[in-house]
């Protein structure tokens, strides 16, 4: 109604002109808008970026682990950690765990006291970050860490909180506000935070794990996906399923993803929910999972001989009554590799091997260029290489997106303490970012820039935002999309998910200044509440977001 007058035909021709020539590349353009690049951020941070969180104040909180020797970031104030359980210091006055600033790309140190090596988390609706378990004093606490505006907050503990020890479990937001805990070492069963129950009735038994629990235990840090319908899809080993986790019930088992070479953890390949559309009158949900390692893979890295890792995709359509894997190539084989969705909803996979799998001294080959699969191109044209790192990122290494659309790559450690010296994958402490092709300068000219949004965005509003755009506009390249930033570890990025909100109109409000209306996203199921970075995406190129509060 309102969209057709304001926008001219000419505005879209001119915009489809430009889109074709600077999208697709017909005038080759610097190298940059076609693989990105890679900026150093810090050569050390003084920790291994393990685990990173992005958190809704534009900070991300990393750790490693407190078991790993001394790092190279002393606590503040003379702090040391007392700690008789420790297996490499029992007094330790270095950090494991810092606060970095993505504006200011300035960190300091935080203060946590038991191990948390391995170990999993989500952020909750009210922007607090939750962080489940770890190794050794480590494996039955919950600590949080909730964003302050003075330079003082740091982790809480709550020691023996959980009901049974979580060491490689995973996590996922629910719709209720819970998070749900799913596996970890040798426990076939899940558990809530905030708990249900403090005692064994809080705990739910789930042998699909035990059943995907192979002789390497290919089936750590199981891959969780909440989908729309409100079940959970739970990835082990090869095998899926779909856990109604409120009753208790595997409601359907889909088939094994071919080849049947396991994808979880020590085999670490990665997964992602693909964008949930809610422009479709149905929202469709499609997994996708890539790369790997072999049955043998552990075994045989065990003995020096690393074996070729996995070059496959495969996409379930989740949605559908019968799926069937759809399986892919990635140009290049890839274990330990993180599946990032990126604004545009193409997916990056970045970090990793070609050889061996995860574990201490396993992995061998690095893969130092990502690989960008673009959704929106017909299959045998969705992947391409991206620029190459100068550094290799291991066993131990993460990536996140930031609300500028970077992403932010740390640490690899494949060895058991922080060895810097004498071995050929030295413990990194670097921190870099990985600047996608669309943050090239050349496409300024499409680029949106948003001006004003609601910081609250109800289920089922309507709200409006106003964003410029310099030189082309048209309203058939235009997609409002949020993102829930991912918790990474070992490869995979929990409560990653994307909702491509239902656009209701856009006008013309100024010069170059648009205002579109958009809906919240229709249910809790499809965005868990929470805090999200909203992008305007125009002809491909994503705004820098901003954060949202969906309620
Ligand atoms: C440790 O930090 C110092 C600066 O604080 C830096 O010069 C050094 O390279 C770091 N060591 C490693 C192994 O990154
Ligand atoms: C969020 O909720 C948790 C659990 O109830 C609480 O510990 C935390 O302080 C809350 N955070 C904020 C920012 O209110
Ligand atoms: C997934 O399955 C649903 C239901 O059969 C179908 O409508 C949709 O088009 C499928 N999506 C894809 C991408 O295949
Ligand atoms: C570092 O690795 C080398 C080679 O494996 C080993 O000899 C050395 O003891 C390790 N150092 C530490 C601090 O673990």
């Amino acid at each position: 109604m309102s969209t057709g007058n304001m926008i001219t035909f000419f505005l879209t021709l001119v915009s489809y002109i430009v889109y074709n020539t600077l999208v697709f590349c017909q005038t080759l353009p610097p190298s940059t808008g076609r693989q990105g690049e890679w900026h150093l951020l810090h050569a050390s941070i003084g920790i291994s970026a393990m685990h990173m969180q992005v958190l809704h104040d534009n900070k991300l909180i990393m750790f490693d682990r407190t078991d790993f020797g001394q790092s190279n970031l002393s606590l503040p104030n003379g702090l040391c950690r007392y700690d008789s359980q420790d297996t490499a210091l029992e007094i330790d006055c270095t950090a494991h765990s810092v606060l970095y600033d993505i504006d200011t790309n300035t960190f300091r140190p935080l203060m946590v006291q038991t191990d948390t090596w391995c170990s999993s988390g989500a952020v909750l609706p009210n922007g607090t970050f939750i962080q489940i378990g770890g190794f050794n004093d480590g494996d039955h606490v919950v600590r949080s860490f909730t964003p302050c505006i003075d330079e003082y907050c740091d982790w809480i503990e709550f020691p023996n909180y959980l009901i049974e020890r979580r060491w490689y479990a995973s996590n996922q937001i629910l719709p209720n506000g819970r998070i749900i805990i799913v596996g970890g070492r040798r426990q076939f069963n899940y558990e809530f935070y905030p708990q249900m129950y403090s005692s064994s009735l809080g705990l739910f038994r789930l042998s699909f794990l035990a059943e995907t629990s192979d002789q390497s235990e290919n089936n750590l840090y199981p891959f969780l996906h909440l989908l729309p319908d409100g079940n959970l899809f739970v990835f082990a080993n090869t095998r899926s399923i779909l856990l109604d986790y409120n009753n208790n019930r595997v409601l359907k088992e889909y088939p094994r993803i071919p080849g049947n070479d396991p994808r979880n953890y020590p085999s670490s390949g990665s997964s992602v929910l693909l964008p949930l559309d809610e422009n479709l009158p149905n929202v469709v949900a499609e997994i996708m999972v890539c790369g790997g390692a072999p049955q043998d893979g552990f075994s045989r890295a065990a003995h020096g001989s690393y074996g070729q890792a996995l070059s496959t995709c495969g996409r379930l359509n989740v949605s559908d009554e019968n799926p069937t894997w759809v399986m892919e190539d990635m140009p290049i084989a890839r274990v330990m590799g993180d599946m990032l969705l990126l604004p545009t909803g193409d997916v990056l996979i970045i970090n990793g091997a070609r050889q061996g799998t995860a574990g201490w001294e396993k992995g061998h080959a690095p893969v130092r260029a990502p690989v960008l699969y673009r959704l929106s191109q017909p299959p045998n044209g969705r992947f391409s290489f991206m620029a190459t790192s100068p550094k290799p990122r291991l066993y131990h290494s993460s990536a996140v997106l930031v609300p500028d659309g970077r992403v932010i790559v740390g640490g690899s450690n494949p060895h058991m303490y922080y060895n810097f010296t004498g071995i050929e994958f030295p413990t990194d402490l670097s921190l870099e970012a990985f600047s996608p092709p669309y943050l090239a300068e050349q496409y300024g000219v499409v680029r949106p820039r948003i001006l004003t949004q609601n910081e609250v965005l109800g289920y089922g509003e309507f709200s409006a935002l106003v964003f410029t755009v310099p030189e082309y506009f048209s309203i058939k390249f235009l997609s409002v999309r949020l993102i829930a930033p991912s918790f990474t570890t070992h490869s995979f990025s929990m409560n990653q998910r994307m909702v491509v909100l239902k656009l209701i109109g856009a006008t013309r409000v100024a010069p170059n200044t648009f205002e579109v209306t958009v809906r919240g996203p229709s249910t809790a199921e499809i965005a868990p509440q929470g805090y999200y970075m909203l992008f305007v995406v125009h002809a491909e190129i994503p705004s820098s977001g901003v954060w949202v509060k969906v309620q």
